[in-house]
């Protein structure tokens, strides 16, 4: 398997998409304290170009979350690192790399929600909404694209190619 050579989302595209979002979220958030949490590992390379366009006043914090994908612990989300900031009555931020089954981020979503924040986001940069499982939507979506696999830009495939500055379908060969 290989990322495809011309890519799904480039560079540029990927930047002036992350531009607009950033624009969205400060005239959105204008005002208010927020907290962003990039989900690692996937969130990581989004949230950092995300993050130093907000014109916001902002504090970060971290989520990693693991999903099983096997049949039997279908659904089954463990936390590698929570938050340690208090989020009681801050406007709090996730920052995802895609929404896919949806189990994941309603993981992190719930377990979020259960800190009282004063409002909770999520921001994705991509949204399969083919492969939806579980009711979540986010309330920034980057782009919506088909159901291929994808990598870079943080997205990985068993653990390669997160670094790849923009985004490719995996190809087999
Ligand atoms: P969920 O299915 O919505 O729970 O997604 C869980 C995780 O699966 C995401 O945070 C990604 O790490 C991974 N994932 C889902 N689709 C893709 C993809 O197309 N490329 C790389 N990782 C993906
Ligand atoms: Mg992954």
């Amino acid at each position: 398997m290989k990322p495809s050579k011309e890519p799904l989302l480039t560079v540029t595209e990927i930047h002036r998409r992350v531009a607009e979002l950033a624009e969205t979220l400060s005239s959105d958030f204008a005002g208010k304290e927020i907290v962003v949490i990039p989900v690692l590992k996937g969130g990581f390379h989004f949230a950092s170009d995300l993050t130093r366009l907000l014109s916001l006043s902002l504090t970060l914090d971290f989520i990693r979350a693991r999903s099983y994908r096997g049949e039997r612990s279908k659904g089954t989300v463990e936390f590698l690192l929570l938050p340690t900031e208090p989020l009681t009555g801050k406007h709090v931020i996730v920052v995802e790399d895609i929404l896919d089954t949806g189990r994941t981020t309603a993981a992190v979503l719930d377990r979020i929600q259960a800190e009282n924040p004063e409002s909770l986001s999520l921001c994705v940069l991509l949204d399969k909404p083919a492969n939806r499982e579980v009711d979540v939507s986010a309330d920034y979506v980057g782009f919506q694209i088909d159901n291929h696999f994808v990598v870079g830009y943080g997205l990985d495939y068993n653990e390669h190619y997160r670094e790849l500055p923009a985004v490719h379908i995996l190809e087999s060969g």
